[in-house]
């Protein structure tokens, strides 16, 4: 036995706070609030709550239950728990998805964060404070990520190779230091922090007022429509396929559903502990974080300070987060102060997920090759390493963070949630998973939920999947773009290349793994 299948979290707090922890992040803030703005505003909470229902919540009760259960049997990491739920070979396979998700989007989502440290630090030493100056911190986020060619964020000295470093380091001493004395000793501290942190920068925005008396449109109240009035007609949003599939899309991203996390977290949660109130709170605390928070903040701010041309900035998170709002900090009374603790925030929001990514691929190498945490650390090390590495170089147009970002972060996250809605509602099935999740519950989970999770989830999550290969709009499909653009361009070849790289070593070592299990006769007590 490894050691840390002996590890668990040592409180039921900490382990809703690292589940939060890992919801919360750099979707929240960024992503929630330019995908709101760009499919229709309020309308576009219509599909966001239907998806949070009829996916999220009960796909979130799915990975806890399904966690917890092979966590009882022994097993850490996905293809060990999928394996227990069907000891059928192909199981291990199926399961590995919940290590490719975390580890791939890793392999990005740790160099916004980096982004998210450096900025901080720019406003600290007030390197970013250059008055209303779009032109200027356009050019600034083009330098610090690399946009304007390939390898030149390489070179010694360069401070976002600098910062990426340091970021990874300290990703890594948390994990070194293991569940409970690592990760919920983290997020215990950064969470309530993250929450001071966004509140203060609402009150700022907030009590804006109209700065500008020679624009009294410009205001807090219009700010706030901007984020929420839904559009003058409602049947081109709800009636437009694209805005479910970006509101299913964010359901999944900010809940970590279907990242293969939860499954992980919850493997480590004691028997009779009640997974029902666990996973609904800590699904509220990232919808108070995305909705009251994030929804509050980021449109309303940059609409006060930049009015209409606030559409210049909302196609991608990033020119929310990194072009339009330096704009607004500084041209807001205490910009610097409110600017570190914006970008400190995101850092903080960003840290406590890339750990929970983290966490599962450790839990899996040792879980399957045998090895100690040094190790286990150690080939994590290398791999992301090499990701990251490629992500960083290979900048110009951020073309190869985009790739991975698609294929890990939007395409196989939903074929991991298929793959968990068919082993909780069919090869679980329902009657065992509602025994499971009301084992231990103060909250009973309606009935109903199972019916949904059985039929409609799979079903929408089917529905979901299809799209991608079918042409919208009259357009060539997701998937065929994507392809296209793959055998177009090298660069972004070689990311799906990284991407398909990573299923096969994960496939090599759950088989490794389930050779070890069986040999070791883990599978006698099933
Ligand atoms: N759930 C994390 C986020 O929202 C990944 O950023």
């Amino acid at each position: 036995m490894t050691k840390e299948t002996a590890e668990g979290w040592s409180s039921r707090i900490g382990v809703i706070m690292a589940v939060a922890g890992s919801a919360v992040g750099l979707g929240n803030f960024l992503r929630f609030p330019g995908k709101a703005y760009e499919n229709g505003g309020g309308a576009f909470m219509i599909p966001y709550f239907v998806a949070l229902l009829l996916l999220g919540i009960p796909l979130c009760w799915a990975e806890w239950s399904m966690g917890r259960y092979g966590g009882g049997k022994g097993f850490n990491s996905g293809p060990g728990i999928f394996t227990v739920l069907w000891r059928n070979p192909l199981s291990k396979y199926f399961g590995t998805m919940t290590v490719l998700i975390p580890l791939c989007v890793y392999f990005y989502y740790i160099v916004i964060e980096s982004w998210c440290l450096m900025y901080a630090w720019d406003y600290l030493t007030g390197a970013l404070m250059q008055g209303h100056a779009p032109d200027v911190y356009k050019a600034h986020f083009a330098t610090s990520t690399g946009e304007g060619g390939d390898g030149i964020l390489f070179g010694v000295g360069s401070k976002t190779l600098i910062f990426v470093g340091i970021t990874f380091l300290i990703n890594f001493l948390v994990v070194f230091r293991g569940l409970s004395g690592g990760i919920e000793k983290f997020c215990n501290i950064a969470m309530p922090l993250m929450a001071i942190c966004a509140v203060c920068v609402l009150v700022r925005v907030l009590t804006l007022g109209t700065p500008d008396p020679a624009l009294p449109d410009q205001n807090v109240l219009n700010g706030l429509g901007k984020m929420w009035n839904p559009p003058a007609s409602f049947s081109d949003t709800l009636l437009n396929p694209k805005t479910w599939l970006a509101a299913a899309g964010q359901i999944f991203f900010t809940l970590s559903v279907g990242f293969g996390v939860i499954i992980h977290y919850a493997s480590y949660v004691k028997k009779n502990d009640d997974v029902a109130l666990s996973g609904i709170t800590a699904s509220a605390v990232n919808e108070f974080f995305e909705v009251c928070l994030g929804g509050l903040i980021t449109i309303t701010a940059a609409f006060i300070f930049l009015g209409a041309n606030i559409a210049n900035y909302t196609s991608s998170s990033f020119s929310l987060g990194f072009n339009a709002l330096p704009n607004v900090f500084a041209s807001m009374p205490g910009g610097q102060f409110f600017g570190f603790v914006w970008f400190f925030m995101l850092f903080l929001a960003a840290i406590t997920s890339s750990l929970s990514m983290l966490q599962p691929v450790n839990a899996f190498f040792k879980e399957s090759l045998a090895i100690s945490q040094a190790k286990s650390i150690g080939l994590l090390a290398i791999l992301t390493v090499i990701g990251t590495g490629y992500i960083v170089y290979f900048s110009k147009g951020l073309r190869a963070l985009d790739a991975v970002d698609f294929w890990a972060g939007e395409f196989f996250i939903v074929v991991l949630a298929i793959i968990q809605a068919i082993f909780y509602g069919w090869i679980l099935g329902v009657k065992k998973g509602k025994e499971e999740l009301d084992r231990g519950a103060q909250l009973k989970v309606p009935g109903f939920i199972q019916f949904i999770l059985k039929y409609v989830t799979p079903l929408f999550l089917l529905v979901l999947l299809v799209t991608n290969f079918i042409p919208l709009d009259g357009k060539e499909s997701t998937i065929s773009k994507r392809l296209n653009e793959a055998m177009a361009d090298p660069v972004v070849g070689g990311a799906l290349g990284l991407v398909i790289g990573s299923i096969i070593l994960c496939m090599i070592i759950a088989h490794i793994g389930e050779k070890r299990w069986k040999a070791d006769g883990r599978y006698k007590n099933l």
